[in-house]
């Protein structure tokens, strides 16, 4: 039986696998306050990045190694193709963590290995071994991926993992990358490895999944039976096409049926001790910041963290709730951290506590960025009675997308109404200190912000989203909007929020378009879709 840690470890992918979700990309502030909220939720490794992709991954990856890999914070991880390059590229990223670790992975099913790799089969049974014992000549700690395991030949399978082990590898990892699998032959594979590879006691194994079918978690939970013992996942289930398994998914379903699952980690049915070390009272404040800083919307019925997943609609259900809230539910909100009872911001709160209370939601801020939000905060309680979180989130994504912009919205101006032309007048800075101003007409307001948006910026795109959804009730409600443009087949986002949604669209517009210029300039390598390669 493969190395058992004591419990299940949760290996966060949200920076790695998550950001290569189409339009989710993200600045460095972005990440590293997404990092530093994983170590607060408690998972056990967090991948930040793939060095190798390109200088901005790098240095998010190293700085993310510097900020949050203390001795007793999560092993800081980044990706590499099994390739040289790729391997010390990040090495250099990850030094700065107290506790490191190479994720190397090469694919093992026929049909990578003949139309991605063209490699034979001994081909990858040699460079295998090569490439861990090359990362374990940086690293103590290796992890060693099948890539599209789910469709490979287990007994070849079988051999790549032995070789992989003799040579370093303290984990190995079993993707299902085109999330083919069903949990029965999922757990079945993880079984079959624990039984057919001789040195399986010296790693553990872990899983990682996309959720093509909608079968990722399900898939996971199989696994842990079987003894994997580490989860890949992300927040939000963010990920790759439709996704990777969702880490509050996996996490809660291990911690509200411990008693099913106690006996498959050993334990008694009745232990209480924790599966995983995963802080649960943390996990929405994670999800609503992964939510805003990618711009990747969470459905109203996702469990766990949607909108709906604690809201008693109909009538029956809230009258049992209300006699007996186990009559139909089965968790209690404040076990992922949501509370009734927040106490709301307004126009006399200090700095310190928009300062306190904006750490609360994971976004700690400093000198220039608190000033500037605290700024954001008093304007908008000029215009609004009460300032909740969900307000407060609105205004600091906002604005940490705009750091590292290369363009600034200075005004936009609208005219409109029955009978009117609509027409925008907008002024836009560059990062090289030019500011331009042009009006345009369109068919509405929006269309004609973007227009002038378009006119100034000459960048060819498609606007392929557009909405508006307000951040809370009322009339005096924010207005947020999301954008996707599209160009040259990749989709970037933006998003705002603002009392006046016609300045939230021009905000997100402008977003969307920094993404995309500094998209054209910094294209990251793709780390599974790139050749390999030659060693
Ligand atoms: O889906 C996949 O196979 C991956 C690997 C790189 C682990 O993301
Ligand atoms: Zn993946």
């Amino acid at each position: 039986m493969a190395k058992d840690p004591g419990r299940v470890l949760i290996f966060d992918t949200t920076l790695r696998d998550g950001e290569q979700s189409p339009g989710a990309s993200l600045n460095l502030d972005e990440k590293l306050a997404i990092a530093q909220q994983l170590a607060r939720l408690g998972v056990d490794v967090i991948e930040a990045g793939f060095p190798f992709a390109s200088p901005g991954d790098f240095d998010a990856v190293q700085r993310i190694a510097s900020n949050v890999g203390s001795a007793d914070g999560p092993i800081i991880c980044g990706l590499a193709r099994a390739t040289k390059g790729d391997i010390k590229a990040c090495a250099d990223a990850v030094a700065p963590a107290a506790r490191r670790r190479i994720h190397t992975f090469l694919a093992t099913s026929d049909i990578h290995l003949e139309h991605k790799l063209r490699k034979s089969r001994a081909e990858v049974l040699a460079i295998v071994p090569e490439m861990v014992a090359y990362a374990r000549s940086f690293v103590e700690d290796v992890e060693f991926s099948c890539e599209d395991a789910g469709r490979s030949d287990p007994e070849f399978m079988y051999e790549v993992i032995e070789a992989a082990i003799s040579a370093g590898a303290s984990t190995i990892n079993i993707p299902d990358t085109v999330g083919y699998s069903t949990p029965g032959e999922f757990g079945a594979l993880i079984d079959g490895i624990n039984r057919h590879v001789p040195n399986i006691q010296d790693a553990v194994i872990s899983v990682h999944g996309h959720n093509d079918l909608g079968l990722a978690v399900a898939n996971f939970l199989e696994a842990v039976k079987y003894g994997a013992r580490q989860l890949e996942c992300t927040i939000n289930g963010i990920g790759e096409r439709a996704g990777n398994a969702s880490l509050e998914e996996l996490v809660m379903a291990l911690h509200v049926r411990r008693s099913y699952y106690n006996p498959f980690l050993g334990r008694e049915v009745t232990s209480q001790e924790p599966i995983t070390a995963i802080r649960t009272e943390e996990i929405y404040k994670t999800s609503r910041l992964v939510s805003n800083l990618t711009g990747m919307a969470v459905q109203p019925n996702k469990a766990i963290v949607g909108a709906n997943a604690f809201a008693h609609e109909s009538g029956i259900h809230q009258d049992g709730v209300l006699k007996n809230r186990l009559t139909y539910e089965i968790i209690d909100a404040r076990t992922i951290g949501l509370t009734d009872n927040r106490i709301s911001l307004g126009k006399l709160s200090g700095r310190s506590a928009v300062r306190a209370r904006l750490e609360e939601l994971g976004y700690t801020l400093q000198g220039d960025d608190l000033d500037d939000a605290f700024a954001r905060f008093k304007e908008l309680a000029d215009r609004k009675r009460e300032i909740t979180d969900r307000d407060l989130e609105a205004i600091v994504s906002d604005h940490t997308q705009q750091l590292e912009a290369y363009y600034q919205l200075l005004g936009v101006q609208v005219s409109c109404g029955t009978n009117l032309q609509p027409t925008a007048t907008v002024t836009l800075s560059s990062i090289d200190g030019e500011q331009r101003t042009v009006a345009s007409i369109g068919t509405g307001p929006v269309d004609a912000v973007c227009q002038a948006l378009n006119q100034l910026v000459q960048v060819p795109n498609e606007l392929v989203e557009f909405s508006v959804k307000s951040v809370t009730e009322g009339i005096d409600a924010m207005g947020e909007v999301t954008i996707r443009l599209r160009h040259e087949g990749r989709l970037y986002s933006g998003h705002a929020a603002d009392t006046d949604v016609v300045v939230a669209a021009a905000q997100a517009f402008v977003n969307a378009l920094n993404r995309l210029v500094n998209g054209l300039q910094h294209q990251p390598l793709h780390p599974q879709q790139a050749p390999l390669p030659v060693l």
